[in-house]
């Protein structure tokens, strides 16, 4: 038994926030209390400052295995995710193959086992092959584990398919988590549509091509009462489009990443002109866009921020900007942007940061967590609010090293992170002995 001492807890779903004492057994939380003496249990004291709160929950993460392992794998993805603070990843299935039958979501359960990290949660594709034709074997992909499903990288194809996954997925109550992009106005555009765009040459994407898909998918979500999760959510458009739909009852909820509500278009010219790791799909939008997000998370119409983490070789990125592949990796960066920008800048509570990043993608994914309930899986993210975190690109787990956050310097941090019952990350900057 771990007798966790001391530590600022944050339970949202509980009702907690102040200082009490968590008992781990096994890989159970066996008891929450003031106070608590129990003979025989190693005593952690947690040095105050610290925060101790249900595991942090990524949804939307690239883990790349199978098929692109030089990018990252299972493996290093949930090393990366457990130094981040995630005690669970969901992970899409762009993968090659796709991620489109029970052979593969067996596959990448397998590895997220031997790898004994993070909690990996496969999410299936939509269409056989993200091809945009043929529904994927949804019942399969459901019963072999997977929590949602997505042709993510693309939208769904059609409204009809989107019909049907949404139809389909009501048999399970899974959400169809959207891509949102409107291909025909996307064309071949490669970043946000407007003045740094067209100074330097680039081909835009602008706002409405995210926001008429989620118009189209929120209306879709409508008619046949499925769930709808719009991912990565960029344009102040597309905020109105969630509210709108929230507003009329249909079930739709959304996610937006940190880079979309830390970064801007600015980025494409300066400091560095060109920067593929500023080159992600959805594209960094204009300040408008990027405060219009920033107000959506403080008020409540934002559900849950997730990372998009989109590892890719130094050797692809290290090309011109219109042949660079859309990404950057985030899980281990959010939580310190979460702190400095959202927290520390008087937006959000750190109660509300904790419902966005672990209570919100469970109860969206229906998995376990989201709380530091009694009986529950001992997934425990310690976090310090005050740490003085500098980017050090070169420390990172993730395989690649695609971020832009090189360098910065950020307040907040991860102390360690808990997986059911064992500890899987201590950080050694913490003041924290584990
Ligand atoms: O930037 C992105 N990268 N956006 C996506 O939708 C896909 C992702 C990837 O797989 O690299």
């Amino acid at each position: 038994m771990m007798l966790l001492k001391g530590g600022r807890v944050v339970d949202p779903v509980n009702g907690r926030d102040g200082s009490f004492d968590v008992l781990i057994d096994g890989d159970r939380i066996a008891r929450v209390g003031r106070d608590l003496a129990v003979d025989g249990a190693t005593v952690v004291e947690i040095p105050s400052g610290l925060v101790v709160c249900p595991g942090l929950i990524d949804m939307h993460v690239h883990l790349r295995e199978p098929g692109q392992e030089h990018k990252e794998t299972v493996a290093t993805g949930t090393a990366a995710a457990v130094a981040g603070g995630f005690t669970a990843v969901a992970c899409m299935p762009n993968t090659s193959p796709v991620n489109d039958n029970a052979g593969v979501t067996e596959y990448i359960l397998k590895k997220a086992s031997e790898a004994n990290l993070a909690r990996v949660y496969p999410i299936g594709a939509v269409s056989r092959g993200q091809q945009g034709e043929q529904l994927a074997d949804i019942a399969e992909l459901r019963q072999a584990g997977c929590v949602a499903i997505t042709d993510d990288g693309h939208p769904v194809a059609t409204a009809m398919l989107m019909r049907r996954a949404l139809e389909y997925t009501r048999m399970f109550d899974i959400p169809v988590i959207e891509h949102c992009e409107e291909q025909t106005l996307k064309v071949d555009g490669v970043a946000h549509e407007g003045y740094h765009a067209s100074a330097l040459g680039l081909r835009g994407i602008p706002g409405e091509a995210e926001s008429i898909m989620a118009l189209r998918d929120i209306s879709l979500a409508e008619l046949t009462g499925g769930r709808v999760h719009v991912a990565h959510m960029s344009a102040r458009q597309t905020l109105d489009a969630v509210r709108f739909g929230k507003a009329r009852g249909v079930r739709v909820t959304c996610e937006v990443t940190p880079h979309h509500f830390v970064l801007t278009d600015a980025l494409l010219a300066a400091p560095v002109p060109y920067d593929t790791n500023v080159k992600m799909n959805p594209p960094l939008r204009d300040a408008a866009d990027r405060d219009a997000i920033v107000a959506g998370i403080a008020d409540g119409s934002v559900d849950v921020i997730a990372t998009d983490h989109a590892p890719h070789h130094y050797d692809e990125k290290q090309v011109e900007f219109d042949r660079a592949p859309f990404g950057i990796t985030g899980l281990e960066t959010a939580v310190s942007l979460c702190f400095d920008r959202l927290v520390h800048a008087g937006c959000v509570s750190l109660a509300r940061m904790i419902e966005l990043l672990s209570v919100n993608p469970a109860r969206i994914l229906k998995i376990p967590g989201g709380a530091l309930s009694d009986g529950a899986p001992a997934d425990i993210s310690i976090l310090a609010p005050d740490m003085n975190v500098t980017v050090d690109v070169a420390r990172m787990r993730s395989k690649s090293k695609n971020t832009p956050f090189g360098g910065w310097k950020l307040r907040g941090g991860v102390a360690a992170t808990i997986v059911g019952g064992r500890v899987v990350f201590v950080n050694g900057d913490s003041r924290l002995r584990l």
